[in-house]
């Protein structure tokens, strides 16, 4: 089996890279090696290393960034994809791709099923609906992976931020009005290995778009609130946490108050299950970096 996977420092590549190393040739190629921006790039690339299958863990991130620059965003989150999605299914090769809970308005009471319509707030969530539809489009094998609030001990994110906002400040306001699941990106990856193994080994389960995010459910707050304890278990000083409304802290891109993913599908249909965000975060913590 030889991979290739798009995205060689993001959170969810470089766990992809630690739990897929052994499991196959794998071909990580960044942006200095193929600028995702640039179609004619992907074609020429794919089908010079044609794999038997592509993981695209890459995309534009930058949720607030994307308000003022949506082209770079639309490139990226759903240009590429669409490319890549042609190259593999020319190749016949399975695509692997992730997307996000943002590509709902989070009005619904209960968590979102893969059933239930989209409706993005934003430009990011705009760009990542485009990239899902395009791939769905195209028609080849694919894994539309949706996730939530990702996380890992590299790169730019909540855990990292806050654990050091925490250790500088001597009060911190976050977020409590805005519910769903913290997802270790090393639990994404994993969950990830073990569906490219059913596939190899011929137990797959129908390919199609899939919720994926950890068991379970709390707010910004909350998780803020775990980050804490785990630094005061280790003896650090750390600041007063304090809950506010998603209207204290007005962001360019709005966010959905509702972020919460129903993953039953994914477990009825390929029996893979992360685990729970809490359980999740002290895994990860834990984790060498
Ligand atoms: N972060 C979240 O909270 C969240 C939530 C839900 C879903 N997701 C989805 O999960 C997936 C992984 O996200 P992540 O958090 O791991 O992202 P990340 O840490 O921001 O990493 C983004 C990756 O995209 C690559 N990239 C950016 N521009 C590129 C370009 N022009 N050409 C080639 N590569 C480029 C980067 O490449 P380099 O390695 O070269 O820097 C990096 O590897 C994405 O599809 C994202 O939409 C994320």
């Amino acid at each position: 089996m030889r991979i290739l996977l798009l995205g060689a420092q993001g959170q969810l590549s470089r766990e992809l890279q630690l739990c897929l190393q052994d499991q196959a040739e794998l071909i990580v190629m960044g942006r200095d090696r193929l600028d995702l921006a640039q179609p004619e790039q992907i074609r020429r690339r794919v089908r010079q290393l044609r794999p038997t299958l592509l993981i695209n863990a890459a995309a534009y991130t930058a949720v607030d960034q994307a308000e003022r620059e949506p082209e770079a965003a639309f490139a990226l989150n759903a240009t590429a994809p669409a490319v890549l999605a042609e190259e593999a299914a020319a190749l016949g090769a399975p695509l692997i791709h992730y997307s996000s809970d943002y590509v709902f308005d989070g009005r619904k009471a209960t968590p979102y099923s893969e059933d239930d319509p989209p409706n993005p707030l934003n430009v990011y969530g705009r760009s990542k609906l485009a990239g899902e539809r395009a791939i769905q489009a195209v028609g080849g094998a694919h894994l539309i992976l949706r996730s939530s609030w990702v996380y890992s001990l590299h790169g730019g994110n909540f855990l990292l931020t806050v654990q050091r906002l925490l250790q500088e400040r001597e009060e911190l306001a976050v977020v409590a009005d805005q519910i769903g699941a913290p997802t270790w990106a090393g639990s994404i990856a994993r969950a990830s290995a073990q569906l490219i193994q059913s596939w190899h080994s011929g137990q797959d389960g129908p390919w199609g778009l899939y919720h994926l995010c950890a068991q379970g459910e709390t707010s910004w707050f909350g998780f803020a609130s775990a980050i804490a304890e785990q630094l005061r278990a280790q003896g650090k000083v750390v600041a007063r946490l304090q809950p506010i409304p998603s209207s204290g802290y007005p962001t360019p891109a709005q966010r959905p108050l509702n972020s919460r993913l129903d993953c039953r599908r994914l477990r009825r249909d390929w029996q893979v299950q992360l685990p729970d965000w809490h359980a999740a975060l002290l895994e990860c913590l834990r984790s060498p970096r």
